[in-house]
């Protein structure tokens, strides 16, 4: 019973890495929208397959958000890093600290021994703010640390969802629903055919640097993320590794 079901498994990670033509990806059992195990397990995977991708020397990037915030805790105590660097890949989120990237970091430092950068300043940006802020030297730095990055660690979120989260105005909560948003991460939101249809103005890794990224660790679960899912694996590069769980995955082959 359980090897069959395990066997239905790794089928289903095969099936799903060809339909959303990214290189491999991992499922864990349940749903997180309705088990807080499935939770646990699927944080405790990613922190697993990150741990199978570190080396020394390495620049990790990494995002915000409850998914990400958790797979720390799963990263084993250690010292056998050298030179472990771990960055914020955006500005703040939405008012919770403890899911914002800047607090992430640091979390993943203390775990393997290694160094943080963060990135305070908020997420989004006026026009004004943007223009002076980019000419600062700590964001440049910040900015050629992204293309030293070989490893990114980050959530992707509903579109709706995400814009609540950050408090967007109800007129720019239409506007991505006219936009058609889906799905969102890295700051930038996507329709269904994984088009960048709107971007936050935020100082942060930009999607073009994605593509020259030794590994991309995308962790998000959950049924009632499948369609953003679906809409951001449109565009995702192809070395990306997905962890998710059943209650995704096949609601994700349900819509398909
Ligand atoms: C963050 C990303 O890592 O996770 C966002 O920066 C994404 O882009 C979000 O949408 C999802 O958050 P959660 O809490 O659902 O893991």
């Amino acid at each position: 019973e359980v090897v069959r079901e395990w066997s239905g498994r790794l089928q289903l990670e095969q099936t799903l890495s060809k339909i959303l033509h990214i290189k491999e990806v991992i499922i864990v059992p349940g749903n997180v929208d309705t088990n807080t195990n499935a939770t646990m397990l699927l944080s405790q995977e990613a922190a697993k397959f990150l741990e199978s991708i570190l080396s020394n020397d390495k620049i990790v990037a990494v995002t915000g958000g409850s998914t990400i915030a958790s797979i720390s805790n799963f990263v084993q105590d250690t010292t056998k890093w050298k030179n472990l660097m771990f960055i914020a890949a955006r500005g703040g989120v939405g008012k919770d600290v403890t899911l914002q990237a800047n607090t992430i970091v640091s979390l993943f430092s203390n775990k393997t021994n290694g160094s943080y950068r963060t990135l305070y300043m908020p997420d989004s940006l006026s026009e004004e703010a943007y223009t002076t802020m980019k000419k600062e030297p700590f964001i440049q730095e910040m900015m050629d640390l992204y293309e030293k990055t070989s490893i990114i660690i980050h959530g992707i979120g509903d579109a709706e969802e995400m814009a609540r989260r950050r408090n967007s105005s109800e007129e720019e909560i239409e506007r991505l629903k006219e936009n058609g948003s889906v799905s969102e991460a890295f700051g930038y939101y996507f329709n269904d055919q994984g088009e960048a249809v709107h971007r936050i103005r935020t100082i942060g890794i930009q999607l073009k640097q994605l593509k020259n990224i030794e590994h991309l660790l995308a962790v998000a679960g959950g049924a009632k993320k499948a369609k953003a899912l679906l809409s951001y694996f449109k565009q995702a590069p192809e070395q990306t590794v997905l962890v998710t769980d059943e209650g995704a995955a096949n609601e994700m082959m349900n819509i398909i």
